[in-house]
């Protein structure tokens, strides 16, 4: 059984355990590095986990098999603009991709988004990650620009709701 939820007040270590997992297994996938990551302290990783667990600023995303963490993803607002957002760390692991996990992740993220008041979802991707350009295209994102290796793509979301004001981001990429 599949089950998608936001990471919860005091979960820093599932987020790590998943965060950590996602970029040694998909080294490629992401700008942060496995090595570079490891060294972050847990003060730092429970900062950036508890920050997204409330509130309508940021929020991180497990998916779970059968209760084993099997993807993640977070999303960010932007703290000029709120109307505005952009997706992070979307990873689904190795064995569970292709059988439509990781667009079940992308609709919780969109759910959330829309409750919050986003009106367009924004994420950067490697030019040589065919397989993740390929998949945000299905979800419906388009490109809006290309630089330094990376293909910026936008989604509009359904919300029609006027965006709250800024709150905190401990955002750590
Ligand atoms: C990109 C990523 C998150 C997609 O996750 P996923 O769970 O495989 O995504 P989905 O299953 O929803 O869709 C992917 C493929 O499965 C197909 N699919 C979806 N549901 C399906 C089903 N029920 N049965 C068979 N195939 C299905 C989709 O059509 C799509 O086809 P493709 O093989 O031509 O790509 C995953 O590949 C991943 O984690 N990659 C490594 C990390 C990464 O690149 N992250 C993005 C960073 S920008």
């Amino acid at each position: 059984m599949i089950t998608i939820r936001r990471v919860k007040l005091g979960e820093w270590n599932l987020y790590r355990e998943v965060r950590l997992g996602s970029l040694k297994e998909a080294p490629c996938a992401f700008s942060t590095k496995f090595e570079v990551a490891l060294e972050r302290s847990d003060k730092s990783w429970k900062r950036q986990a508890d920050d997204a667990s409330e509130g309508d600023a940021q929020a991180i995303f497990i998916a779970f098999s059968d209760g084993k963490p099997s993807g993640i993803a977070a999303i960010y607002r932007d703290k000029e603009k709120m109307e505005d957002a952009e997706v992070f760390q979307v990873w689904v692991c190795s064995k569970q991709r292709g059988a439509g996990l990781g667009t079940k992740i992308m609709d919780t993220v969109f759910e959330w988004a829309e409750q919050v008041g986003c009106r367009r979802v924004f994420a950067s991707i490697a030019e040589t990650n065919k397989k993740a350009l390929g998949f945000y295209s299905r979800y419906g994102f388009v490109k809006v620009s290309e630089v330094d290796g990376e293909t910026k793509m936008e989604k509009r979301t359904r919300s029609n709701k006027k965006p709250a004001t800024s709150t905190s981001d401990s955002r750590l990429s």
